[in-house]
């Protein structure tokens, strides 16, 4: 049994009524400020931007917007490698628990030479901050810990991960697709420089995200763009902005920290017990839409059992 907010999540309806009026009453190009039409939609994505930087207290010229948090994670990865090969800087520390949208873009740059150690959990599943420490060189040009993980809902411990680092020059990367908007306090720590962060995790659409790229003083983290064109969002995500698409859900604009669910309904005729079962992320660190249950027995099994997950408006089931 899979109760799940993670995979995806419904979209908010006021974030439905905005990604419409875009899509089908408003006609602008956000790149085209010689009319009112392109500014109006250049007004929408910048307040987008805002919203979203808010969220982790950065500034709105420190977000690009994505398509999704596989995408901010390869800006951020493959992003940096050059810097890594001019610096001589080609270690990377991350953990084997991250998703595969940041364990595949490592493996690429393992296959050009770089060296990437992959920490191991403890059995709540977080990594620790003395693990980071001690697996830090002197060229250690990344380190990359996921925010909360997707399957257990373990939170990682960025805060004394970020203490830890210190005054190492290694860029500190965060998946936050599971964590931005729900666990507010890590993210707004200064260390962390690359923030990743998925639209539908957050009552959001489907097919946007966004990249926190946070200064260091004045200079952005030397992440290159990895696709190229008309040299939008900073050059380092190029193609049309949608405005429609810009709309963080509930939880990118305020955060839904200490909110609390609406009860879950499940009808009657679907209702399963369980027995022997025990949850298998970590006791008390663990994401608000997020965690496992292994079950060993069921009461009243049913011939097949899906997923559903428990969103804003109350219990949905696939069985
Ligand atoms: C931790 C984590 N990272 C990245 C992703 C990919 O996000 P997106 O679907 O926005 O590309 C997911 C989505 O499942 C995720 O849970």
């Amino acid at each position: 049994m899979y109760l799940d907010c993670n995979a995806t999540a419904p979209i908010e309806p006021a974030v439905r009524e905005t990604v419409t009026l875009w899509l089908a009453d408003e006609l602008g190009n956000a790149g085209s400020r010689t009319h009112e039409y392109g500014l109006r939609a250049n007004r929408a994505v910048q307040e987008a931007r805002r919203q979203v930087a808010a969220v982790v207290d950065a500034d709105a010229n420190e977000v690009i917007f994505t398509s999704g948090a596989t995408e901010s994670n390869n800006i951020a990865i493959l992003g940096l490698a050059a810097y890594g090969e001019e610096s001589g800087r080609r270690h990377i520390v991350s953990t084997a628990i991250e998703h595969k949208a940041a364990l595949e873009p490592l493996e690429a740059l393992e296959a050009r030479g770089f060296s990437v150690t992959l920490l191991r959990p403890d059995e709540t599943g977080a990594v620790s901050a003395e693990s980071v420490k001690d697996a830090l060189r002197p060229d250690t040009l990344l380190v990359s810990v996921m925010h909360a993980n997707n399957e257990t809902g373990a939170i990682q411990p960025l805060s004394e991960i970020a203490n830890a680092l210190g005054d190492h020059d290694a860029y500190f990367h965060v998946d936050a697709a599971q964590g931005y908007g729900k666990d507010l306090v890590p993210l707004r720590n200064k260390r962390i420089d690359l923030i990743s962060v998925s639209g539908h995790k957050i009552y959001g659409p489907l097919g946007i995200g966004a990249l926190v790229l946070r200064r260091r003083g004045f200079k952005r983290p030397p992440v290159k763009a990895i696709m190229f064109g008309g040299g939008q969002e900073r050059g380092l995500r190029p193609g049309t902005a949608r405005p429609a698409d810009c709309r963080p859900g509930r939880c990118g604009r305020h955060g839904t920290q200490g909110q609390k669910s609406p009860p879950a309904k499940v009808p009657r005729d679907q209702a399963v017990c369980l027995r022997r079962a025990r949850t298998s992320g970590h006791p008390y660190s663990c994401s608000p839409g997020a965690h496992t249950i292994e079950c060993h027995e069921l009461l009243r099994p049913r011939r097949r059992l899906g997923s559903g997950y428990g969103g804003p408006q109350g219990y949905r089931s696939r069985f």
